[in-house]
């Protein structure tokens, strides 16, 4: 696969602070932010207003594959899902109904394959800093460029429940890493970076060092 443009890949477990990182350094890049994860929520919403199962894989895998998809450029540089002819809000997708069924619908081949086609489509478009599960792992494995942001579980659940969300985080994780299709793994060549001890600006400071000595330049 040849990617006409650059892109930095983000991989992490939930609240390990990836979402931050993802949007700073793209915004002193000036390159586009696309939150995958956010795609996923999308697809989960449109699988929840159908009624469907989050049991019926089948059904679901379905939906994915025929639904009416599309990604937007909204503000210049943040994507946005329009899913089914709606786009829903960030509160739709941070809801405590999708936090628990995420998961479920994310582990679902065809969604993986609908959406995974999409993020491959958006580099195309332009330079991109891409954060969700499997970026480095399966989307764009030919990347030099690849983080993997990591934090205990108990500053995680902590960073959450600041948030305000109500989200079991370590069973998210735990289904997220044992799926068989696209699990959450360290992507190979990925520079680690664990934001447990340390503050926003310096797991920023560490990525952009990390990403200047594979040839990023800020300026
Ligand atoms: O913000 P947080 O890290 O908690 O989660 P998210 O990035 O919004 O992702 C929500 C869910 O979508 C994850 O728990 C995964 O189940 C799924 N996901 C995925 O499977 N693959 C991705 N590339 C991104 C998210």
């Amino acid at each position: 696969m040849s990617e006409t443009h650059p892109v930095i890949a983000i991989d992490g477990p939930a609240a390990s602070g990836k979402s931050s990182v993802a949007r700073k350094i793209a915004a002193r890049l000036g390159w586009t932010y696309v939150n995958t994860g956010n795609m996923y929520r999308a697809m989960t919403h449109c699988v929840l207003s159908r009624g469907l199962s989050l049991s019926d894989s089948p059904a679901i895998g379905i939906l994915a594959a025929e639904v009416p998809l599309s990604l937007e450029v909204q503000d210049g540089n943040k994507v946005v899902t329009v899913i089914d002819h709606d786009c829903p809000s960030d509160e739709v997708l941070n809801s405590e109904e999708v936090n628990r069924s995420v998961s479920y619908v994310a582990q679902v081949p065809e969604v993986r394959e609908r959406l995974v086609a999409e993020q491959r489509a958006l580099a195309k478009r332009g330079p991109v800093v891409m954060e969700g599960r499997d970026i480095g792992s399966v989307v764009f494995p030919a990347t030099p460029l690849k983080l993997y942001i990591d934090a205990s579980e108990e500053v995680r659940a902590r960073r959450r429940a600041v948030q305000g969300h109500a989200d079991s985080v370590g069973l998210r994780d735990k289904i997220d890493s044992t799926r068989k299709t696209a699990p959450l793994v360290i992507p190979d060549g990925a520079v680690v970076i664990d934001s447990s001890e340390i503050g926003l600006n310096e797991v920023v400071d560490a990525a952009c060092e990390a990403l200047t000595q594979r040839g990023v330049s800020f300026t």
